[in-house]
């Protein structure tokens, strides 16, 4: 049976999708996650587009120990050093350097003749071998581009030393059929590439990235690229758990399978939510909310008596477990730290203190204190900045008969303020008091909540993303989670981390001008 190794791009075409960026602590705790699933390579970012992606590839490197650790470089000396630099700490570093072949993105957005395409390819790769022996190159929308040119570019780069080729379909315009027989063909024509990994790469845009993905395999692909959840640009990146669990599930068609640990997808998909705030549809295949929940009568009872009537895969297999009660409210500081840990969390002293805090008082209002709950507390905890607004008290008024309103408390350099905010609901009210407290317009670009666990004294999991409208930038947006048992303090919370994590990336934007 054949291996197909795992490339992870979360952190680099996942994370360029709207809603998903994620700060340096937030991809290394993800990269940490994505370790312990077992992907092969994870892609952990574009060095060369910031200082910000450089440290955040650099730190990744210097961590990982049991995954390769690629970051992407165009076909650009500046890039390659920038990536080389960026993975040079790390056990088994990859360059993983691309340039355009298609007709169009040659002619508009290259402005390159194909014979320049073909020699950026080449010195790519030879400079990129100076830094890394493992390197793979990317032929950006090979699907469009003419398989007469993508075999002469592919067998100068393997010449040059590229040990993996991708061939991407950047576009998301393959068909499964089209696609194997296109990747055929451009292996015919190309033999040096039996030498090297041949690897793909598909988006989502027909719906058909994960069906083209695992159609490369009949074509002897050997590495597939993808995204937990298919997060990624436009409609995103094939996902990782479908093509896993499809492999893994129909061994008998593929004759294929992975290093995945798949017990750790479930827990990998939801950290990834916790951190972007964005969640997957209930029907998502493998890790939606419903993914194995049986409603209908007629399946109940066929489960009920088999199984394998309807499931044919275990939810077990991707790690859904019974929610299971471990702590309460008398449960001790060394119990809480003894859970993270065992839920496969790194704590430092500081950040356990938090939780602790946050966990007691939880476990004083609920009854049940679940693993989902612990996880939400850890991972909104462990990636906190400095708290220059802190929450000291609010009251709320609402009903259905008078209008909502909300007084909120906030601590700012140790002096208290107090404001009165008005609105259609108690939390609208409660972030009108906020805009008034911070005496600016900031934008509320999505607010969402959501419970933990089930039951009346579930946890309400608030996300806030803010937005300054005075900047433009990507990082001018920022999202905050609150965890309560009190929906208006999550959503307070929410919007006041949001906040903080907003005043502390201008902050750093300044400092870098
Ligand atoms: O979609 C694409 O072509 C890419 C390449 C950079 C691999 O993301
Ligand atoms: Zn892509």
């Amino acid at each position: 049976m054949k291996t197909i190794r795992i490339f992870d791009t979360t952190l680099r075409d996942g994370e360029q999708s709207p809603g998903c960026s994620m700060n340096a602590r937030e991809k290394l705790e993800m990269a940490k996650q994505l370790e312990k699933l077992g992907v092969d390579i994870m892609e952990a970012g574009f060095a060369a587009s910031s200082p910000g992606d450089f440290n955040s590839v650099k730190s990744i490197a210097d961590t990982i120990k049991d995954s390769t650790v690629a970051s992407l470089a165009r076909a650009v000396p500046a890039d390659i050093e920038k990536a080389g630099e960026a993975v040079k700490g790390a056990v088994s570093p990859r360059i993983h350097t691309f340039i355009a072949t298609s007709p169009i993105h040659m002619k508009y957005k290259l402005m390159m003749e194909p014979d320049a395409v073909i020699e950026s390819a080449v010195n790519a790769v030879k400079l990129s071998k100076k830094y890394v022996s493992d390197v793979e190159f990317s032929a950006e929308d090979a699907t469009r581009s003419d398989t007469d040119f993508l075999a002469k570019i592919v067998d100068a780069v393997i010449k040059a030393g590229a040990t993996t080729i991708n061939l991407p379909d950047t576009v998301g315009y393959t068909t499964p059929e089209e696609f194997t027989r296109f990747l055929l063909e451009v292996r015919e024509k190309c033999p040096a590439l039996d030498d090297a990994i041949l690897s793909v790469h598909c988006h989502n845009d027909l719906g058909l990235g994960v069906a083209n993905s695992l159609s490369s395999i009949a074509a002897g692909a050997g590495q597939i690229e993808c995204t937990i959840n298919g997060i990624g640009e436009r409609a995103g990146n094939a996902a990782l758990e479908e093509i896993v669990m499809a492999m893994k599930t129909r061994k008998d068609l593929y004759d294929a399978d992975t290093r995945i640990v798949t017990k750790e997808i479930m827990r990998t998909s939801q950290m990834l939510t916790r951190i972007t705030g964005v969640k997957v549809q209930p029907n998502k295949a493998i890790v939606g909310e419903n993914a194995f929940a049986h409603e209908a009568g007629i399946h109940q009872d066929g489960v009920l008596k088999n199984k394998q009537t309807y499931e044919i895969m275990t939810p077990e297999s991707i790690g859904i477990t019974e929610k299971n009660l471990v702590l309460g409210k008398h449960s001790g500081r060394a119990a809480l730290k003894a859970r993270i840990e065992e839920l496969g969390y790194e704590i430092s002293e500081e950040e356990l203190s938090v939780a602790f805090e946050k966990f007691k008082n939880i476990a004083d209002k609920k009854k049940e204190v679940y693993d989902s709950d612990i996880e939400a507390i850890v991972t909104k905890e462990t990636v906190q900045v400095p708290k220059t607004y802190e929450l000291v008290r609010f009251v709320s008024n609402s009903g259905n008969t008078i209008t909502a309103t909300t007084i909120v408390c906030l601590k700012i350099d140790g002096e208290e303020i107090e404001e009165v905010g008005v609105g259609d609901g108690p939390i609208d009210a409660a972030f009108d008091a906020m805009s008034k407290i911070v005496g600016r317009k900031l934008e509320l670009e999505d607010y969402s909540l959501r419970s933990v666990t089930e039951g009346e004294d579930a946890l309400g999991d608030a996300t806030v993303i803010l937005r300054d409208p005075a900047y433009r930038k990507k990082t001018m947006r920022t999202k905050g989670r609150g965890l309560s048992t009190d929906v208006i303090e999550s959503s307070l919370t929410a919007y006041i981390n949001a906040l903080n994590k907003l005043i502390y990336e201008e902050k750093i934007n300044e400092e870098r001008n």
